[in-house]
């Protein structure tokens, strides 16, 4: 399940997570959903359908081990709700699901994260690099892991920052912080399992309030790393290996 996007690096990001799922659980049927009604639609008007949530887990009544893997980054609104449809699904059918935890979860969820994300950043960074990572952002309680995260970021070697598009820490509030650090060069890189309009526009558009504009503003020079992390084999492999952990864990999901 994921919230789902209508470009064609999205879509060619989820067609790896698709392969590498099928080479994880080889014989298993693998099925599709988009979280995203508006996105769904979207697909449909082009002639391109998804699965919802729902229709999928129907298509999966008949499978003897079902299991669910969120390809969200946060335990936010996306996940509750995926949450609920499953409680539905096995009250009507009587069959437990076992559910993947999103991308970050646990303690030890972003650790792992934190570890991998330096083999994303460009080479060769000087001390007046910055990377800064643009995460969704909620009002749901959730959007905790966004300036939790900036605890683990600053144990990194990299200055790294996490601001959000929709939620706490926004573009402004990291903005003093760079200028005490005396940041020359920022390099936007999505915090986003795909890349859809934040990325694309609101992170690296030319559009006045783009963070590239308003960085620029600032006197930054700016870089756009505009992939999700979706599109990095390694990000894929932790998302999976939550899917492992469900299928290694009896079925109990708190909500
Ligand atoms: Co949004």
């Amino acid at each position: 399940m994921a919230f789902g996007s209508g470009n064609s690096a999205a879509l060619a990001a989820i067609g790896n997570i698709d392969r590498e799922v099928k080479n994880t659980f080889p014989g298993a049927g693998v099925f599709w959903a988009f979280t995203s009604s508006v996105i769904r639609n979207k697909l449909r008007n082009e002639g391109r359908p998804v699965d919802s949530p729902e229709e999928a887990l129907e298509k999966m009544k008949d499978f003897e081990i079902i299991a669910v893997q969120s390809f969200h980054v946060i335990p936010g609104g996306e996940f509750d709700s995926l949450k609920r449809t499953i409680r539905t699904f096995e009250q009507r059918y009587g069959k437990p699901v076992k559910l993947g935890r999103p991308l970050l979860y646990h303690h030890k969820d972003i650790v792992e994260v934190c570890r991998l994300l330096p083999e994303l950043f460009p080479l060769n960074l000087h001390m007046d690099d910055a990377v800064v990572l643009m995460g969704h952002g909620t009002s749901h309680p959730a959007n905790i892991y966004y300036p939790g995260m900036q605890y683990y970021l600053n144990q990194l070697k990299t200055n790294c920052r996490i601001a959000t598009v929709e939620g706490y820490p926004a573009l402004s509030d990291i903005l003093p912080d760079l200028k005490q650090q005396q940041i020359k060069r920022v390099w936007l890189m999505p915090f986003l399992a795909v890349t859809g309009k934040h990325a694309l526009n609101d992170m690296a558009g030319d559009g006045a309030s783009s963070w590239k504009s308003v960085l620029e503003r600032e006197g930054y020079a700016v870089n756009s790393i505009a992939k999700g992390l979706a599109e990095y084999t390694p990000m894929v492999r932790l998302w999976i290996s939550h899917l492992e952990d469900a299928f290694n864990e009896s079925v109990d999901h708190d909500d």
